[in-house]
């Protein structure tokens, strides 16, 4: 079985065959920039380690990894867009680079590679299975955006109603990841369950962290704007737990920071650093990021294969805990 950096490996390989060499350039340039700019594949590394850890190769996993690492681009491109993000793995976004047009249509033609990519099981009677549990995760990661959004600009969002968003927008394609590996390893459908179960609870964890990292993380690691989140309103947990925390002083001017529209950017992101910082909001994230981990590796345990054979997806949910990007 595997390492981390060895699936990693092996996938970064895999994709350099995957650069589109053809015209219109304006539409596949941004495509291969993208695929191109790196990121950690976690996604794909995952799908691999759970079709090793019931047996399979991870060559059968392949395609499948190929489809969920092309959506994520996908879904990045377009959040990009939707967010104003001006940095993305600490190159320009693609829509400042290319334009917002080309950034949706590159974008809409990822996700149809992504569906491409299934159909090389589609003789098998896996393809169902694959089918399913990427277009659960696609669904819910639309729904997700839409509540991350509308949130901007809503002041009655709670801590549930984060989670819930959270879960669907990041954690779902996680956990598809998961499955669909499992599922091409040969898992019967309630093993592949249960580590579906792992990669929600793992998933969640991810994105809070990634949360503490828009705010809290080193400009020069993140690879994203640091602060960003702030910039946007963004109701993170760390925003939500912070009004929770906070004096009627505190409340009020986090209020009024998050609803001007004419304060200095620079300047709001500052106060709003200071305010989470004051009431220790960094450890309260970091310890829910930890209570997640650790149900997510309750949940591992519950999987039917000898424990030995986890360690290495134990090692993966480690180094995602532990990133700075
Ligand atoms: C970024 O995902 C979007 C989130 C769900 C937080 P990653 O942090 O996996 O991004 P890359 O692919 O490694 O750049
Ligand atoms: C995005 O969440 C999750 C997606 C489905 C793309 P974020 O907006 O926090 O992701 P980043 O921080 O831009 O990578
Ligand atoms: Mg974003
Ligand atoms: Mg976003
Ligand atoms: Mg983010």
């Amino acid at each position: 079985m595997r390492s981390f950096s060895e699936l990693q490996q092996l996938f970064t390989a895999a994709l350099e065959e995957q650069v589109i060499r053809r015209e219109p350039t304006g539409l596949y340039e941004p495509v291969n920039y993208m695929m191109a700019l790196g990121g950690k594949r976690i996604r794909p590394v995952m799908a691999m380690m759970a079709c090793e850890l019931f047996g399979g190769e991870a060559s059968d996993a392949l395609p499948a990894a190929l489809a969920v690492e092309t959506f994520h681009n996908f879904t990045l491109m377009h959040d990009d867009i939707m967010d104003e993000a001006p940095l993305r793995r600490g190159q320009q976004t693609v829509h400042m680079r290319y334009g917002v047009s080309q950034g949706i249509l590159s974008g809409d033609l990822m996700l149809i590679r992504s569906y491409a990519f299934l159909a090389e099981y589609a003789n098998s009677e896996l393809y169902r299975g694959l089918m399913n549990a990427l277009n659960d995760a696609a669904v819910k990661v639309c729904e997700g955006q839409q509540w991350d959004m509308a949130f901007e600009a809503d002041a009655s969002v709670t801590i549930t109603d984060y989670l819930r968003m959270i879960e669907y927008k990041t954690a779902a394609l996680l956990a598809s990841a998961l499955e669909m590996g499992a599922l091409a390893g040969g898992a019967p459908v309630a093993e592949a369950r249960k580590l579906y179960e792992f990669g929600r609870l793992l998933g969640i964890a991810f994105q809070l962290l990634d949360d503490l990292l828009d705010s809290f993380g080193d400009p020069l690691k993140f690879g994203k704007k640091v602060g960003g989140d702030i910039a946007r309103n963004k109701k993170t947990f760390l925003y939500l737990k912070a009004l929770e925390l906070a004096d009627a002083s505190q409340k009020s001017e986090l209020e009024h920071l998050y609803s001007s529209e004419t304060i200095d950017e620079s300047a709001k992101i500052r106060q709003v650093l200071q305010i989470f910082s004051a009431l220790g909001i960094p450890e309260v994230t970091r310890s829910l990021i930890d209570d997640y981990q650790n149900l997510a590796f309750s949940q591992l345990q519950a999987v039917e294969v000898p424990g030995k054979r986890k360690e290495r997806l134990r090692e993966l949910a480690a180094i995602l805990g532990g990133r700075e990007h």
